[in-house]
């Protein structure tokens, strides 16, 4: 069979040439979720992964079906995705999946949407998918911890018609913490060190599981790359190396494509981007990825020019994402308008906060492992923040009173920013996650068409674990 694009994958493998594109670097699908009975099993346990050096030992992780990352799952727009994690980890999980506007009781927070899986328990998710576009899946139980210990994956959803001659191409970055041992550092879990001041930041980044990601190219080669940032706490600040990059989705939503105005990618943990580029390496070529939030140029991965004769598309391909079946509708005048006060951490001046239905002071708030407020709450609550009719535009005006920037994730919608310290964007992106800068406000809009109970926190996972967490709710 000779190998004309666009070949399905399920031909690809059936074909026979599946190590070929393995080494090619093309994405093959490990698993497919399929509208059947039988869901897929998704096994969460202990592992160990390669993401040192050759010649380093393997660090002992806990990952999802033994690799990591996560196998991606991917689906069709509008198909049912039918997954059974099964749990082999020491403690209880959940899963979440990270920006799908799913139905509520699959959405994976362990006492707000589900009981937590037990240790060798199982829970069977099953959920449509409505929108096309590049999505994560995530434990939502100490998820400081286990996402840490390398628990995530890809939930990809393709349009209708998958763009032709254009490769499909995923990158997941997450920077690891260490010890000189290559072993995930355990003893700094839980510090408050990292839980008052940044997060757990890492000291390797991977992308791909890997310390120097290659990915070979041919000449003229049009790649749609999905990104996607999965560390504690790190904001990347990647960029590619090669002209004529521009970016066509933000977190799973297509925006109208446009060059990277810097050539920078600044993705906050949590953040996908989808870009699409033109790649024009010749014989010895590559193109570097870098990343650079650690203050110095580090780079974690190449393209490299690999011959090929195998022609993937005659003329331009085009990569027009159709727009997903958002409710965009937003009716402003008539929004109900939330405020959400963010404080706390080092340097902060929070005096005391609500816990548990008790007011503390810092001292005592450290003492329960909490150091943020969201309106001068610190974690959960057993009634929402607010609770809107469903189709109701509501409006969040988010003000971060720290001096650390956040990454506010909304469960179950998209928004759009509207403003950033009172001055309009000019945005166009609906977003799950939004960065909002030391003592930045931003101020986001959405309709409120999800019935169900949705979590709002700071994606800074050890930020999330010590306060920056509430809910909101949609009513039926
Ligand atoms: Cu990706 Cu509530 O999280
Ligand atoms: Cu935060």
């Amino acid at each position: 069979m000779s190998a004309r694009f666009p070949l399905t994958r399920r031909c690809l493998l059936k074909s026979g040439m599946a190590l070929n594109l393995a080494a090619l670097g093309l994405p093959l699908a490990r698993a497919w979720a399929q509208s059947t009975e039988e869901p897929r099993l998704l096994t969460a346990g202990p592992g160990e992964a390669l993401l040192l050096p050759a010649g380093q030992p393997p660090t002992r992780t806990w990952l999802y079906d033994g690799v990591s990352p996560g196998p991606t799952i991917r689906a069709r727009q509008g198909e049912e995705v039918a997954v059974r994690l099964v749990n082999n980890l020491p403690q209880p999980t959940t899963l979440h999946w990270h920006g799908i506007r799913i139905d509520n009781a699959m959405d994976g927070v362990p006492h707000l949407t589900q009981e937590a899986v037990p240790p060798g328990g199982t829970f069977d998710y099953r959920f449509t998918v409505p929108d096309a576009g590049t999505f994560w899946y995530h434990p939502h139980d100490r998820s400081w911890e286990q996402v840490a210990r390398g628990l995530y994956g890809l939930l990809v959803v393709e349009e209708p018609e998958p763009a032709e001659g254009i490769r499909d191409f995923s990158i997941v970055a997450d920077d690891w913490r260490l010890g000189e041992d290559g072993q995930i550092d355990e003893a700094s879990f839980g510090h408050m060190m990292d839980w008052s001041h940044a997060g757990r930041l890492g000291n390797t980044l991977t992308l791909n599981g890997q310390d120097l990601l290659e990915v070979l190219i041919r000449h003229n080669a049009y790649m749609r790359l999905r990104l996607c940032n999965t560390c504690n706490a790190r904001v990347l600040q990647l960029r590619i190396e090669h002209p004529g990059i521009q970016l066509v989705a933000l977190d799973g939503q297509p925006v109208a494509p446009r060059p990277l105005a810097d050539g920078y990618i600044r993705l906050a943990p949590g953040e996908r981007a989808d870009l699409l580029i033109h790649f024009y390496l010749e014989p010895g070529d590559t193109a570097a990825i870098t990343e650079v939030s650690g203050g110095q140029r580090l780079e974690v991965g190449r393209f490299v020019y690999h011959p090929t004769d195998r022609v993937l598309h005659r003329s331009e391909p085009r990569l027009e994402l159709p727009a997903n079946p958002l409710s965009t509708d937003l009716d402003l005048a008539n929004a109900l308008a939330v405020e959400l006060l963010m404080e706390g951490g080092a340097m902060g001046n929070m005096a005391q906060a609500m816990h548990h239905g008790q007011m503390m002071d810092m001292r005592g708030l450290v003492g329960k492992g909490m150091a943020w407020s969201l309106n001068g709450t610190a974690g959960m609550t057993d009634t929402p923040l607010f609770t809107a009719p469903r189709g109701r535009t509501v409006t969040v005006d988010l003000r971060n009173e720290t001096v650390w920037p956040h990454a506010m994730h909304f469960h179950g919608h998209h928004f759009k920013v509207l403003e950033r310290n009172g001055q309009a964007t000019e945005d166009d992106a609906w977003k799950d996650t939004v960065l909002v800068d030391v003592r930045e406000s931003a101020k986001i809009a959405f309709v409120a068409d999800n019935p169900g109970k949705w979590m709002i926190h700071c994606h800074m996972l050890e930020h999330q674990a010590a306060g920056m967490t509430t809910w909101f709710q949609v009513e039926a």
